[in-house]
């Protein structure tokens, strides 16, 4: 079966009551629900994993080699400065897409740089929890899955 890694970085666990003018009020449980529905309509897998620490998200990408058809990875501020993660998703050569509930363009300036775009097929950003139902929307179109 077609399974996806999405892939939640730093503070994505704050969801909910993080700045919820900026990143709405979904917490990070919600958007793991609509991401399950999502999924199971378009007849894939996924793995939903967040972690807070820079080498643990580099591990999951690498374990996404062998079991993952793809990655949509919402790295939070390690979006800004990881030039290890996009290093890590440039090695495992699989298609990434970025992901921002937030416009990063709209933002300070310090957040319109992207490392991650690099290792990026296209990104989405600006719709909210939203946004990762049109990430598993491009990435199985991507892929050849048609629904
Ligand atoms: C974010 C945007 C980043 O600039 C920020 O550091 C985040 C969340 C977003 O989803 O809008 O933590 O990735």
């Amino acid at each position: 079966m077609t399974s996806i890694l999405i892939l939640n970085g730093a503070n994505l666990n704050m969801l909910g009551t993080r700045q919820p003018e900026i990143y709405g009020s979904a917490t990070l449980d919600d958007i793991k629900s609509l991401c399950i529905a999502k999924a199971e309509e378009m007849g894939i897998g996924i793995s939903f994993q967040q972690s807070n620490s820079e080498g643990a998200l580099i591990d999951e990408v690498h374990m996404a080699k062998n079991h993952q058809n793809g990655i949509i990875v919402n790295a939070g501020a390690y979006t800004h400065t990881s030039i290890a993660l996009m290093d890590a998703l440039i090695s495992v050569d699989l298609p990434v897409i970025e992901l921002h509930l937030s416009n990063i363009h709209a933002r300070e300036e310090f957040r319109h740089k992207s490392y991650i775009a690099n290792a990026a097929i296209g990104i989405i950003c600006g719709f909210g929890a939203y946004g990762y139902e049109l990430a598993i929307d491009a990435m199985t179109r991507h892929l050849g899955i048609k629904r």
